[in-house]
Parts: structure tokens; C-alpha cells; sequence
């Protein structure tokens, strides 16, 4: 078979890595792809954005693709899925209708709501004036969302009131993020720990990956600005199964039904961004239509089985008729990005002592990365993601971090704490 993975990040060369490994498969296309994706073995990267539809349809015509898979929250939002559906094309995700999920916070949250999911509370603003009222006599911190999507800087926690106002106006008014700000959702701060619950849905069932945690904070200690993600391990302490099968009940059982009712069946990847408070309950901070980047990386780190088997079970509404199995090892991946991410950094960075080979345990997933001249050098902000299993958490972290070590370029910064037990790892301090 011909696969084409939509994306240029470390999940989109988790996936190709993956998927090259499946015996029915004999070439992977990534468009655009990146400097990781140019090398694997085959693959072969395609000079298209994940944006530009017609031509990624033209494309998997043209090279009589047998299944393309999206990466991205982006084109799945602006309809990939429905192009391709409309020429006969199989393309894994959700449709322009399902993708809403995500792509409409003020939709996420009326859809929680009516189908008895439990999330923050909140209400929807398209009027300033309205927004800063209400804003006013909530209890701080309050959390503001821009509707729209925003590139990860759409979701703010404001401290004060004044704040609240300042981000309001930029958001509704400045309009700093375009059009994705012009409404927005009001919530509660909720307390606990998070963790991403990613389900495998085909419209009807769902088949949940491994649980896996994200550190979104860009420094040490869980400070700074909000990231992408700066590393993820899986499986997570404490996430038992009696806590997985409330989160596969009243989450993601009640969310597939309900847009199944709402005749808008989602297929494709389901994320759930839950906090799970003190007495373990899980609350729906946010729904995304895709896979996590970076949780991927160490979710298929683990995987035994065919990943693209899981796929075409999936497009053909079969996942309730497969199983799939893990490795009994934490997997844990850093992410090295380039010193000032999320905000200005520099590029074009030659990237030294990139091993030829490792172990099976340990795996160098490409993001912001270019192969010219037989060198790598950097393009963005999350440059690689390093990522190794071992027997524990600690090992894990252990072997990804002496395999990052060697690897180097210029203005390359990284998180020393990734997975370390502490405030934010485990569940309720239980594991
Ligand atoms: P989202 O894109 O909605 O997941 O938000 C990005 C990040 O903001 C989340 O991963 C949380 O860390 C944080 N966040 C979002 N909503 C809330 C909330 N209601 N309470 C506390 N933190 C939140
Ligand atoms: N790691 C968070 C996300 O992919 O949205």
C-alpha cells in the first residue's frame, strides 16, 4: 500500500516511522515532512503545506494513494477530509462538520453541556461589554478562550480582573489572534492534574491508546509561557483502569454518541485534555480532533502492533473487532527546541551528534528539522523530540536524557524534569 501522513512535526514522524514498519506498506508519503521523515527508510517527503487541499488531493490521486492520514488540527477544521471523501479518496480523520470539536470552543462547550459531559463552567461571549461584565464577578484565576484556533496562544489564565479585561479587549476587539478571538469562552479555573486520553474512533466505537501526560509549560518546575508541549511519557502513574474506564464512560462513550446523534459521527482521533481533581474525578478541558504532539511520540513508542491495521480498522468501522497490545515500559520523550520558543527563536542551526544508529529503545523523532548536504539544521521551534523506554518513569527519563546529551546545535534549549515525580506527576500522589 501507498500512505500519505499530512504534517511536518514530531507526531507526523512517529507516525510514518510506524506505519513504514507495516508489512502491507510499501511506500509513506509526508507532505511536507521534515528532516527526520527525509531519512527514514521508506519514506519520502512531498513539498506541499498541510493546508493547501486541492493540492494534497491532486497529489493522492495522481500516486493512487490507498490511504492518507491527517496530522494537524488545521486542514481537518478547514475540511481535508470532506475533499478527499468527495473523489473517492480514504482519508483518516474527522470531516469538516465532526472537526468542530476542536475547532469551535464555543461549540466544545455547549456540546459538553448538553450531553452531561463534565467540564469547566463557562459561557459564550461575542459582545465586549458583555464579557467584561460577566468577567468581573467571577472568582480568580479565570480562564479566557478564544474561540477559534489559535495556534496553542488562544487559552489564557488571568490572575485579576484588570488582566481578564486587558485580554478581553486583545482578543475581541485588537483582535490578535484574527478572527479566532472575536468570541470567546469564559471558564472556571479547575485544580488537579492532566492527562490526554486519546481513543481511536470510527463514528461508532472507540479503542483508547495508552493514557500519557504532556508538560506544556516551557521551563522547569512547570513555569513560563504556555508551549505545544516540551515532553510526554506514557503510560501515567496512578491513571488506573477503574479511572480509564470512567474517562471511556462518561467522556469519550458520551462524546462519540452525541455527535453521532447530532448527525455529525466523528472518525478519526479523539483527544480528551481532562484534569482529574482530588477525588479523581476527570473534567474535559478541552477536546482536540487529532493526536497530541509530543504524547504521540511516546504512545507509539510503546505500540506492538500495526498501527496502520488500526487505521484501516477504523475507516472501516471495525474497531470493535480488534485489539491492540503495548509494551510494559514507560516510554518518555523530550522535546529539544531552540532557545526562545514559543515566541521569536532562531533557525538555521546546524544540528550536531544526531547518532546513526540506537538501540531499539531509544527513538530521535524530527520536528523542526531540514536534511540538505547530508546535515541536518533546525526550522523551528520544537526542533527534536528525543524519546526512550524503560523498565520505570525514572528510567525512562534516564535513558532519553543521556541520549539527548550528545545532540547538539547552537541555541538549543530543553526541560530537565520531564516525567520527574513531583508536583504534577501521578495521579493524587498515587501510583
Ligand atoms: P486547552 O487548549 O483548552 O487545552 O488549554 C491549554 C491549557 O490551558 C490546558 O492544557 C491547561 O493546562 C490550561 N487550561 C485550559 N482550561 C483550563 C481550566 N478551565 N482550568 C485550568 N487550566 C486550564
Ligand atoms: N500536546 C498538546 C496538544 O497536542 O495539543
Amino acid at each position: 500500500m501507498k500512505i500519505l501522513v499530512v504534517g511536518n512535526g514530531g507526531r507526523e514522524h512517529a507516525m510514518a516511522w510506524k506505519i513504514a514498519q507495516s508489512s502491507y506498506v510499501k511506500q509513506v508519503f509526508v507532505a511536507p515532512g521534515n528532516g527526520g521523515t527525509a531519512v527514514e527508510p521508506k519514506v519520502s517527503n512531498v513539498n506541499i503545506p498541510p493546508i493547501a487541499l486541492e493540492q494534497l488531493v491532486d497529489f493522492a490521486q495522481e500516486k493512487k494513494i490507498d490511504c492518507t492520514i491527517i496530522g494537524p488540527e488545521a486542514p481537518l477544521v478547514a475540511g481535508i477530509v470532506d475533499k478527499f471523501r468527495a473523489k473517492g479518496l480514504a482519508c483518516f480523520g474527522p470531516d469538516k462538520n465532526a472537526a468542530k470539536i476542536e475547532g469551535s470552543k464555543i461549540f466544545a462547550k455547549s456540546f459538553l453541556e448538553r450531553h452531561g459531559i463534565k467540564t469547566a463552567s463557562g459561557r459564550a461571549f461575542s459582545d465586549l461589554n458583555a464579557a467584561k461584565k460577566f468577567a468581573l464577578r467571577q472568582a480568580y484565576p479565570l480562564v479566557i478562550k478564544a474561540d477559534g484556533l489559535a495556534a496553542g496562544k488562544g487559552v489564557v489564565v488571568v490572575p485579576t480582573f484588570s488582566l481578564a479585561k486587558r485580554v478581553l479587549e486583545d482578543f475581541m476587539v485588537q483582535q490578535t489572534l484574527g478572527e479566532a478571538g472575536r468570541s470567546v469562552v469564559i471558564e472556571e479555573y479547575l485544580e488537579g492534574e492532566e492527562v490526554s486520553f486519546i481513543g481511536v474512533v470510527d463514528g461508532e466505537h472507540i479503542l483508547p491508546l495508552a493514557s500519557a501526560r504532556d508538560h506544556k509549560k516551557r521551563d522547569d518546575g512547570e513555569r513560563g509561557p504556555n508551549t505545544g508541549g516540551m515532553g510526554a511519557y506514557s503510560p501515567v502513574p496512578g491513571f488506573s483502569p477503574a479511572l480509564e474506564q470512567e474517562v471511556l464512560e462518561k467522556v469519550m462513550t458520551r462524546a462519540v454518541q452525541g455527535m453521532q446523534e447530532e448527525g455529525t459521527p466523528f472518525r478519526g482521533f479523539l483527544y480528551a485534555g481532562l484534569m482529574v481533581d482530588k477525588h479523581k474525578v476527570p473534567k474535559v478541558l478541552e477536546f482536540n480532533c487529532r493526536l497530541g504532539d509530543p504524547e504521540t511520540q511516546p504512545i507509539l513508542m510503546r505500540l506492538r502492533s500495526d498501527w496502520l491495521a488500526v487505521i484501516l480498522a477504523a475507516l472501516e468501522g471495525r474497531l470493535h473487532k480488534i485489539n491492540i497490545e503495548w509494551r510494559k515500559e514507560t516510554a518518555l520523550g523530550v522535546v529539544v527546541a531552540a532557545s526562545g520558543y514559543p515566541e521569536s527563536y532562531p533557525t538555521g542551526d546546524v544540528i550536531e551528534g544526531l547518532p546513526e544508529r540506537l538501540s531499539e529503545k531509544v527513538k530521535v523523532f524530527h520536528a523542526g528539522t531540514r536534511y540538505e548536504g547530508g546535515q541536518w539544521f533546525t526550522t523551528g521551534g520544537r526542533v527534536l523530540c528525543v524519546t526512550a523506554l524503560g523498565d520505570s518513569l525514572g528510567e525512562a527519563h534516564n535513558n532519553a536524557y543521556q541520549a539527548l546529551e550528545p545532540i547538539q546545535w547552537k541555541h538549543r534549549y530543553f526541560r530537565r524534569d520531564i516525567g520527574i515525580r513531583g508536583k504534577g506527576e501521578g495521579i493524587s500522589g498515587k501510583c
